[in-house]
C-alpha cells in the first residue's frame, strides 16, 4: 500500500466588488478591447477597503471544509500560499487558523508569487507522504490589487483578488498512477530573471511597493516552461499528455493558456479557463479554478488534472493529481 494526498474537499471566495474593462477606460490610455484580445481577462474582483487577504483565504478554507464534510478537529496543517499577506508576520496561515478555531496543528506560508499553489501543494503533499500530518488545508489567497500601480496601464489591468483552497487528506492507494490524489511534482526557479517580474519595496527596504513586470520578456518564457514543467511531472507518474482529462493551468493570459495547451498536443476543451472572470489572482488562481471546474461539472473524481504556473522569481512548477 501506498500513502496518497487525496483531494477530498474544494472552495473558493471572491470578494463582491466586480470591475469590468471599461472601469479602466476612464482612467487610462486603455480600452477594453485592448484588455480581452491582448490577456483573455474581462473582470476581475476587488477586495473592499479593510477586506485582506486572510478573510478571503479564510472563506475559502471554510468552503473547501464544508465541502469535504470534514470537522475542523481533523485538520493537523494549514499552508497558505500568498504574496500578499496580511502583515509581515505572524504569517497568513496563522490568521486564518485563529479565524477558524483552530488551536491545534501548526500553520505556516510559502511564497512563490503565481507559483505559489505549485509549491504550497508539494510542501502539502510532502507533509502526508512522510507522515507528519494526515489532513492539510492548502490555500491560495491574494490581494494584488494593493500591490498595483494604477497609473501602469501594462500591469494594473492584468490582476484581481481571491481565494481558493482544497482539503488534502492521507488515504492508502496502491501505489499506481490509477490511485487518486497526487502523482507526482516538478519544482524550478530561477532568481537570474528577477528583474522581469518584482515588487519594488518590502520590509528590508523600509517600502511597500508596486508590482512591477516586463511582461513581454515573462510571456516568452512562459509557454516553453509551462509546457516542459507539466510533461515531465506527468513522466514522474509515469503518463502522457494523452491521458489528461484537464489542465488547470494558472489564469495570466489566454494566450499563454492555449499556446501552453498547444504545446501539449491538447485542445481548449481539456483546458479550465476562469481568467476572463477573475484576471490573474496570482497563487489562488489554480485553486480557484480547481474550485469552478468542479462546480460547472467539468472536473469530476477519478480525472487526471495537470496544473501548472509560473510567475515571479521566476519559479515555475506543476502537480499531476488524480481528482
Ligand atoms: N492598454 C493599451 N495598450 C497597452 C496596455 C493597455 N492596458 N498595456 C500595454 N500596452 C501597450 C504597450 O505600451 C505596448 O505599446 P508600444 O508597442 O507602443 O510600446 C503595446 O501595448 C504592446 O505591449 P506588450 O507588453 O508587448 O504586449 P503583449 O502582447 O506582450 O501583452 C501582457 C502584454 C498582457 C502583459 C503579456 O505580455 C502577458 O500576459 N505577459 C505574461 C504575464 C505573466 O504571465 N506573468 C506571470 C505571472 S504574474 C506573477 O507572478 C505576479
Amino acid at each position: 500500500m501506498t500513502r496518497r494526498a487525496v483531494v477530498t474537499g474544494v472552495g473558493h471566495y471572491l470578494p463582491e466588488r466586480v470591475v469590468p474593462n471599461s472601469e479602466f477606460e476612464s482612467t487610462l490610455d486603455t480600452t477594453d478591447e485592448w484588455i480581452r484580445s491582448r490577456s483573455g481577462i474581462e473582470r476581475r474582483h476587488f477586495a473592499a477597503e479593510g477586506e485582506t487577504t486572510s478573510d478571503l483565504a479564510t472563506k475559502a478554507a471554510r468552503a473547501a471544509l464544508e465541502d469535504a464534510g470534514c470537522d475542523l478537529d481533523a485538520v493537523d496543517a494549514i499552508v497558505v500560499a500568498t504574496s500578499t499577506a496580511d502583515l509581515t508576520f505572524p504569517s497568513a496561515a496563522t490568521m486564518v487558523q485563529a479565524r477558524l478555531g483552530m488551536t491545534s496543528g501548526f500553520a505556516f506560508d510559502v511564497q512563490a508569487v503565481c507559483a505559489g499553489f505549485v509549491y504550497a501543494l508539494s510542501n502539502a503533499n510532502a507533509l502526508i507522504l512522510s507522515g507528519q500530518a494526515d489532513r492539510v488545508l492548502v490555500i491560495g489567497a491574494e490581494t494584488f490589487s494593493r500591490i498595483m500601480d494604477w497609473t501602469d496601464r501594462s500591469t494594473c489591468v492584468l490582476f484581481g483578488d481571491g481565494a481558493g483552497a482544497l482539503l488534502l487528506e492521507a488515504q492508502e492507494g496502491e501505489g499506481r498512477n490509477t490511485d487518486r490524489g497526487i502523482l507526482a511534482v516538478d519544482l524550478n526557479s530561477d532568481g537570474r530573471y528577477k528583474d522581469l517580474l518584482y515588487v519594488d519595496g518590502g520590509v528590508s527596504t523600509q517600502t511597500t511597493g508596486h508590482l512591477r513586470m516586463q511582461g513581454n520578456q515573462v510571456f516568452r518564457h512562459a509557454v516553453e516552461k509551462l509546457a516542459k514543467t507539466a510533461n515531465t511531472s506527468l513522466e514522474r507518474a509515469g503518463l502522457t499528455s494523452d491521458d489528461v482529462d484537464w489542465i488547470v493551468p494558472h489564469q495570466a493570459n489566454i494566450r499563454i493558456i492555449q499556446g501552453t495547451a498547444k504545446k501539449m498536443g491538447l485542445g481548449m476543451d481539456k483546458v479550465v479557463v476562469t481568467v476572463q472572470d477573475h484576471g490573474n489572482t496570482s497563487a489562488a488562481s489554480i485553486p480557484l479554478a480547481l474550485s469552478v471546474g468542479k462546480q460547472k461539472g467539468q472536473i469530476k473524481s477519478g480525472d487526471l488534472i495537470v496544473t501548472e504556473a509560473i510567475g515571479g522569481g521566476l519559479a515555475w512548477g506543476s502537480v499531476v493529481v488524480r481528482w
